[in-house]
C-alpha cells in the first residue's frame, strides 16, 4: 500500500500477466484497489463504468487493452490477426461516444500494425511487439504532453489566484499531471500559492470523490463547492480563471466535456473571468466541424436517482435525464491551451495551425 493515491499509476501495463492495471476509481477516495483488466469484456466494462475515466486515461487503457489482446490471438496469418484486431478494436471503441482519444488511440495502435504487418511484411510476432511499444509510447507521450500544457497554461494566471475547476482532469484522468491541473501542479511545485475551487461534478461527483482527493493529497489549497455554487464565489472575486479539461474539440473550438462545463463557462463569461479548455492535441477532432456533431453520450437513471446515496432520493418511475457531458460554444472560450501553445479565437484558424505544427513536428522527429 502506498502512502499516497499521486503514487500510484493511474494505469498500467502488467505484460508478464497479461494485464492492464488501473486504479478502480469509482471507489476513490474511500479505498484505493487496483484491478486487473485482462479479457475484452473486462476492459470495455471498466471504461463504461468509469473504474478508469477521464479523456487520456481512457486512450491508455484502450492502446494497453489492444495491445493485451492481440497478444491472445493465435496465428502466423496475418488477415486472420487483423480480422480478430479488428473486432477487439470496434468493441473497445463502443464503451464510451464523447471522448476521442478512445477512438484516436485505438487508431493509431491499427495504423502500426497495419503498416508492420502488411505493409511491412513482419511477422505476427513482431507485430506484437511493435503493438507493445507503441501502446507504451503512447503512455509516455501523455506525461509529456500533460507537463507542456501545464507549461503552456501557467503563463495564463498569476500566483495567489482563485482557479475553478469542474469534473476531474487530473493525474486520475490522465498518466501524470493530468490536464487541466497540470497548471495547478506546476504551479504549486513554483510556489504560486494558487486557491483552487473544485466542483463536485454531479451526478458522479468527480470532481469531489477525484480532483479534491488528488489536489489534496499533494497539498493544493483546494475547496469543494456544489456545482451550483460557481456565480457565488465569481461574484466574490474569488476566481481569476477557469481551468478545465476536455473530451473532444471540434474544428471550431465548440468543446465537450463533463456536464456543467457550459454552465460555469456561461457564468464566467458573466464574471468576466476567462475560461481556458486545456486539451492534448489528441482531444482536438477536426473531421468534426462543430459541437453540434458531437455524440453525447447518455447515461443511466439510477445514476442520479441512487448510485451514490445511502437510499434512493427520487421517486420510483420518475423521468430522468442523463448526459454525460455537455458543449461549450467557442464563444465563451478564452483560450484551448494545448502542448503546442494557446489557441485562441478565431478557433477555426489556430486550431488548424495548432494541428499543422503538430505534424510538422512530428515529421521533423521522424524523419
Ligand atoms: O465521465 P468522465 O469522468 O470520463 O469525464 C471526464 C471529463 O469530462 C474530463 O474533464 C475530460 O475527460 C478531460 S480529462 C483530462
Amino acid at each position: 500500500m502506498k502512502a499516497n493515491i499521486m503514487e500510484y499509476d493511474t494505469v498500467a501495463l502488467d505484460d508478464a500477466d497479461n494485464a492492464v492495471v488501473i486504479i478502480d476509481q469509482t471507489l476513490l477516495p474511500g479505498r484505493t484497489e487496483l484491478i486487473s483488466l485482462r479479457t475484452a469484456q473486462e476492459i470495455w466494462e471498466a471504461i463504461y463504468l468509469l473504474k478508469v475515466r477521464g479523456a487520456p486515461a481512457i486512450g491508455v487503457t484502450a492502446a494497453m487493452g489492444i495491445y493485451i489482446l492481440s497478444k491472445q490471438i493465435d496465428t502466423e496469418d496475418f488477415s486472420v490477426f487483423y480480422g480478430k484486431f479488428r473486432e477487439y478494436k470496434d468493441y473497445l471503441d463502443s464503451s464510451r461516444p464523447t471522448a476521442v482519444n478512445l477512438s484516436w488511440a485505438l487508431k493509431r495502435m491499427e495504423a502500426v500494425a497495419l503498416r508492420a504487418g502488411k505493409e511491412g511484411g513482419k511477422s505476427i510476432a513482431e507485430v506484437k511487439e511493435i503493438l507493445h511499444q507503441e501502446a507504451l509510447r503512447i503512455r509516455d507521450e501523455d506525461v509529456q504532453v500533460c507537463r507542456r500544457i501545464g507549461e503552456n497554461g501557467l503563463i495564463l494566471v498569476n500566483p495567489g489566484d482563485g482557479i475553478l475547476t469542474h469534473c476531474n482532469a487530473g493525474k486520475l484522468a490522465a498518466v501524470q499531471y493530468g490536464t487541466a491541473t497540470s497548471p495547478i501542479y506546476l504551479g504549486q511545485e513554483r510556489g504560486y500559492g494558487f486557491h483552487v475551487f473544485a466542483d463536485e461534478t454531479r451526478p458522479l461527483l468527480q470532481g469531489a470523490r477525484l480532483t479534491a482527493f488528488e489536489l489534496c493529497s499533494s497539498g493544493v489549497d483546494v475547496t469543494l463547492i456544489c456545482d451550483n455554487m460557481s456565480a457565488s464565489v465569481m461574484a466574490q472575486g474569488l476566481v481569476q480563471a477557469v481551468f478545465v479539461g476536455c473530451d473532444r474539440v471540434a474544428a471550431n473550438g465548440d468543446t465537450a466535456n463533463k456536464i456543467g462545463t457550459s454552465v460555469v463557462a456561461t457564468v464566467a463569461k458573466h464574471y468576466g473571468v476567462p475560461v481556458y479548455i486545456c486539451a492534448p492535441t489528441s482531444t482536438i477532432d477536426m473531421e468534426t466541424p462543430t459541437g453540434a456533431e458531437i455524440r453525447i453520450e447518455e447515461r443511466p437513471a439510477h445514476e442520479v436517482t441512487e448510485m451514490w446515496y445511502r437510499e434512493r432520493m427520487a421517486p420510483e418511475g420518475i423521468k430522468v435525464y442523463n448526459p454525460a457531458f455537455d458543449v461549450t460554444d467557442h464563444k465563451l472560450i478564452s483560450g484551448i491551451v494545448t502542448e503546442y501553445g494557446i489557441a485562441r479565437a478565431p478557433y477555426v484558424e489556430s486550431l488548424k495551425e495548432i494541428m499543422e505544427k503538430r505534424s510538422q513536428l512530428s515529421r521533423a522527429e521522424t524523419e
